[in-house]
């Protein structure tokens, strides 16, 4: 449990009191009791104000602020002010700025501005880390520790050569060993000293490939590029590491966390959060973001503890700063998304920020107390109003879990790797692929897991894999060993195609999946944004009938022992199979073999969930949102209208008691406009 000290939802946020007069506190204060704020995050960005010099900490200001928070009875969400040194820092020790993609030194300024492998950088920050540990270890406001602050830079510099090296030495043991895993012999890139590896960026193995306005990365060698990733990925781990020990030891007893971004390209959360006690998030839907995609980040986060609740850590209470059109936050959406963190297994709603900057690039970004200073406000009154009601809710939602039927598999080196792949098209973007499936679930109100291709699959019924290019070892068996015992699979065009280091799996596509999927891929062809093809139904599948558009990609197939469901509807491979299915074992393996419009994935994932008996607890039309969490004997179901109209819900004859508004509800109801419901049952 986060909230061990306070049986409430955590609630409140960033606060940078180090920004302003010590007499705003004492009204910040005043403003933070009447909005229900129960937790602040401090001091996330006072390095340089924490440690003026190389041997002296100003801890006194910090004391001087979290015991005004703890006698006002606000927890505190301890940060290590790590993510940005002070430029004394930078100044006496260079090595800790990094080297961008383009080979220039950077110089002091903005924020993770920091090499992740210089030493100096992981001394200093595991030092402060471990300071502030020994100052407040037994502070009666210390409720969780926050390491850093979004991590994620990447460093071409001298010293991370050197330690990437280190780090390939331990993976591949030997040069040759190397030499094969990048498949060396091509382009005559044999080395034969660990001396001659440099990292991959636009001096050598990396360019920019540029496609209707948007710039695309993209490198000669995947394997060199794979790793770079995941050493870069490791490299900012190892400070956080050095942090999280620094704490531990310290006060073992109170949960760390970082806070993370959802699908951030750069990080393989799902390994960071194997060092996360909870998982925290940032989260900053824009006005045009679909409800689903925050949805969807919300499972990846909860998904990457293996379904422990996590932190939604920021929001903004408003507007952004940092996107090009930073619109307001309408009437209820602000609530409406706070609930739907919770509703997707977040304990705890979070803001940036608490006070409103007035200067720098962060003085236009939303904040529960505006620059006018007071609590006259539109967003002050929501926080407010949002405040009441989670300190009413107490800690019954508190370390509640989700329970999902169907999963889908994300992975961040299988991202990487379809994104670095020279061809097949240009377009195939990863997450949007992931988007599409998920969306077909949500639609319908099927609570889904997000999982790694190597997690315990047997719970599952479904589990659906878009663009499961690479296949690291032990994956095919996985999968193999959740279809022989019943299991559903879904996956889709470029499968199965290479191995961990990108090496294609000879003997035809979808290389280790293809005794599963029953086909044999003989050639994929491109299609420009403007071509497209068809998927044609032989028979119509649960509401799928006759013809659906699709395009990107579209495999050529031969049937090794599956079954055609669909075929394409034109150019030289009309007639192939385009949609295939696989008696295995007790299971069905299906394969997707073109990217079909999304109302085609809508009904054949219902057609699958349909066929379990995979349904929504609760009748509901388009806009509305429907989760469950369960505690116990309980079940709290949330329902979230997304729709700016008033929208009517069908609770069937179940009898729930809406717990916001405390009174028994069943039946044909509505929903306010962005209205949000949250309703108990006793379950035996
Ligand atoms: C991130 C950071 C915060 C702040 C917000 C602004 O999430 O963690 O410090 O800059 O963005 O949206
Ligand atoms: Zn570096």
């Amino acid at each position: 449990m986060i909230n061990e000290k306070m049986p409430y939802i955590y609630y409140g946020g960033d606060y940078n009191p180090d920004q302003w007069p010590e007499e705003t506190w004492i009204e910040d204060m005043r403003l933070f009791k009447l909005a229900g704020i129960n937790i602040v995050t401090l001091p996330v960005f006072s390095w340089a104000k924490l440690q003026p010099s190389e041997d002296t900490y100003n801890f006194e200001w910090l004391d001087r602020i979290i015991n005004l928070l703890n006698e006002n009875e606000i927890d505190v969400c301890l940060a290590t002010s790590t993510a940005a040194q002070p430029a004394w820092m930078s100044l006496k020790y260079p090595e800790i700025l990094p080297v961008d993609k383009e080979g220039r030194k950077r110089t002091h300024g903005e924020r993770v501005n920091f090499c992740p492998n210089s030493m100096v950088y992981r001394k200093f920050s595991s030092k402060l880390a471990g300071e502030l540990a020994k100052r407040y270890k037994d502070h009666p406001a210390l409720a969780v520790w926050h390491i850093g602050n979004e991590y994620g830079t990447t460093c071409y510099c001298e010293n991370c050569a050197k330690e990437f090296r280190e780090w390939l030495k331990k993976r591949y043991g030997t040069i040759e060993e190397l030499n094969k895993r990048w498949n060396m012999s091509f382009w005559g890139h044999t080395v034969y000293s660990w001396d001659e590896i440099v990292p991959p960026s636009y001096l050598n193995e990396m360019g920019k490939n540029e496609y209707q306005g948007i710039q695309m990365d993209y490198t000669c060698f995947q394997g060199i590029s794979l790793d770079y990733n995941r050493f870069m990925s490791d490299s900012s781990l190892e400070c956080y590491i050095g942090e999280y020990k620094a704490i531990k030891e310290i006060t073992p007893g109170i949960q760390i966390t970082t806070n993370l971004m959802g699908t951030f390209k750069t990080l393989d959360y799902f390994k960071w959060a194997e060092y996360m006690d909870v998982v925290s998030w940032d989260n900053y839907p824009g006005i045009t973001t679909l409800p689903s995609s925050t949805a969807l980040r919300h499972d990846l986060m909860r998904g990457l503890k293996g379904g422990k609740p996590f932190m939604l850590m920021e929001q903004t209470p408003s507007q952004q700063n940092w996107q090009p059109f930073n619109s307001l936050k309408r009437p209820g959406v602000m609530r409406l998304q706070s609930y739907q963190a919770v509703a997707h297994g977040a304990d705890t709603v979070m803001f940036f920020q608490l006070r409103r900057s007035f200067g720098a690039c962060e003085k236009y970004h939303g904040a529960l107390i505006a620059h006018a200073g007071h609590e006259n406000t539109r967003v002050f009154r929501e926080c407010q109003t949002l405040g009441k009601e989670l300190s009413m809710l107490k800690d019954k939602t508190i370390d509640s879990v989700m329970k999902s039927r169907a999963a889908i598999v994300f992975d961040w080196d299988n991202w990487w790797a379809v994104e670095f792949s020279s061809g097949p098209s240009i377009m195939l973007k990863y997450v949007q692929q992931v988007e599409k499936y998920y969306r077909a679930f949500y639609s319908i109100n099927i609570s889904v897991d997000i999982i790694r291709p190597n997690d315990d699959m047997s719970k599952y019924e479904i589990v659906v894999a878009p663009v499961l290019y690479m296949i690291k070892p032990g994956v095919a068996d996985n999968i193999k060993n959740f279809v022989r015992g019943g299991g559903n699979f879904i996956t889709t065009f470029f499968s199965g195609i290479v191995n961990e280091n990108d090496l294609v799996t000879l003997g035809g596509y979808p290389g280790e999946l293809k005794e599963l999927l029953g086909i044999w891929v003989e050639e994929t062809d491109a299609l420009t944004p403007e071509m497209k093809n068809s998927i044609k139904l032989l028979n119509p599948i649960g509401e799928l009938n006759e013809e659906y558009q699709c395009g990107l990609l579209c495999d050529l197939i031969n049937l090794e022992g599956a079954k055609a469901l669909g075929v394409y509807g034109k150019d030289f491979y009309e007639g192939r199979p385009a949609l295939t299915l696989n008696k295995y074992g007790e299971g069905n393996a299906y394969y997707i073999a073109s990217d079909p419009e999304q109302e085609f994935l809508d009904k054949f994932i219902k057609h699958i969930c349909d066929n379990n008996n995979i349904g929504s607890p609760v009748d509901a039309t388009k806009g509305i949102e429907v989760t469950q969490r369960y505690k116990g004997n309980k079940e709290f179901t949330f329902i979230l209208n997304h729709n700016d109209s008033i929208t009517a819900v069908n609770l069937k004859d179940i009898e729930y008691v809406d717990i916001l508004n405390n009174k028994k509800l069943s039946g044909k109801i509505e929903i306010d406009k962005k209205g949000v419901l949250i309703l108990e049952r006793i379950k035996n």
